[in-house]
């Protein structure tokens, strides 16, 4: 019989274990000077951007406890509280208290304040003073044989962001949830997995047979079926599918950001060899759409929020089609990121 546990203690863990990760919180491009309110592994955040870069605040005054967010960025160095006008600098240290200047400020005064890096056009803050991860790559975003297209924002759904990766990471659903685009139900079988670490990541990588779809191969001819390979490369929260098919190499990549234990945004990026035009993006971001759309509703539907633990069996995969995901549930429970709720 298995044991009871406290549902918030095991929200707070699963928190905890993700803190050494860097999470993206919202596009650079929609924080110009700020304040901004973000939601992060269930703390509200405030970012602002300064002279000397992004500041990540608790989105708390130390004073009575105000919402900073709803302040003003001052000689483009400070954050000011808007209630009684205390200031913070970039370390989070208070400044300046307008009612008792002249006298000297308390060393308490301060807000914690999380390390920031700005890359692959977001904002990512670590709730960690140390990140033990780096950013999830997206290397066919540097390399100049790849056109890219525009960064996606969707959500937040709700779902716990391994559950989103994992939604992926996953093929044996492409013919059940995405027919005609990503698989075909008289073609249900699963293919040969390959799963290993290398570094950071996990990799996965299977041929698959697909229906050939005139937005994502040059060479689509309408009801026929290609063959792609993928390789994903993923991290708990985070996956990049790298497709190779006759028409070249296309790069998705989705960052899910754990706002909370059962609410994610995903950031997504992709990129591809072929068809440069950028006229043609919609496309492509269209039928993205589409595609997410249709998972979305199957991942918002899965309980717990949280995966259950192996051991409890309260999951029954199938080998060897469950393959990656067991893999990816074995590297989560490695790394102690706790599951149930
Ligand atoms: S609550 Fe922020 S200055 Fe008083
Ligand atoms: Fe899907």
């Amino acid at each position: 019989m298995q044991q009871l546990q406290d549902p918030n203690s095991v929200i707070q863990a699963y928190y905890s274990s993700l803190e050494p990760f860097w999470h993206p919180v919202m596009p650079s491009d929609e924080l110009s000077t700020g304040p901004v309110g973000v939601e992060l592994l269930g703390r509200a955040l405030v970012l602002a951007r300064l002279d000397e870069g992004v500041a990540a605040f608790d989105d708390v005054c130390r004073h009575l406890g105000a919402a900073l967010s709803l302040g003003e960025v001052v000689d483009g160095c400070k954050l000011r509280c808007p209630y009684h006008g205390w200031t913070y600098d970039k370390s989070g240290r208070c400044v300046d208290i307008p009612a008792r200047r002249g006298s000297p400020i308390p060393r308490e005064a301060r807000v914690r304040s999380y390390p920031v890096c700005e890359m692959y056009g977001l904002v990512w803050v670590c709730l960690d003073q140390a990140a033990e991860h780096e950013v999830p790559a997206l290397p066919e975003f540097e390399d100049a044989e790849f056109h890219k297209g525009p960064l996606r924002t969707y959500g937040p759904w709700r779902a716990s962001a391994p559950r989103i990766v994992m939604a992926a990471l996953d093929d044996t659903h492409f013919p059940w949830v995405h027919p005609g685009i990503l698989g075909d139900q008289a073609h249900p079988e699963a293919p040969d997995h390959e799963v290993y670490r290398s570094g950071e990541y996990l990799v996965s990588t299977y041929d698959i047979m697909q229906p050939a779809n005139d937005t994502v191969s040059t060479n689509g001819d309408a009801g026929a079926m290609e063959k792609v390979t993928y390789t994903n490369y993923v991290t708990p929260t985070s996956i990049r599918l790298v497709k190779e098919s006759a028409a070249g190499t296309y790069a998705i990549w989705q960052v899910a950001s754990p706002i909370a234990h059962d609410r994610s945004l995903i950031f997504s990026r992709m990129a591809r060899t072929f068809d440069r035009d950028p006229d043609h993006d919609p496309e492509y971001e269209t039928l993205q759409d589409t595609i997410l759309e249709q998972d979305r509703p199957i991942v918002e539907s899965q309980r717990p929020w949280l995966l259950p633990p192996l051991s409890s069996r309260m999951m029954l995969y199938v080998r060897p089609a469950d393959l990656p995901l067991v893999a990816f549930q074995k590297w989560l429970e490695e790394l102690s990121i706790p599951q149930e709720v």
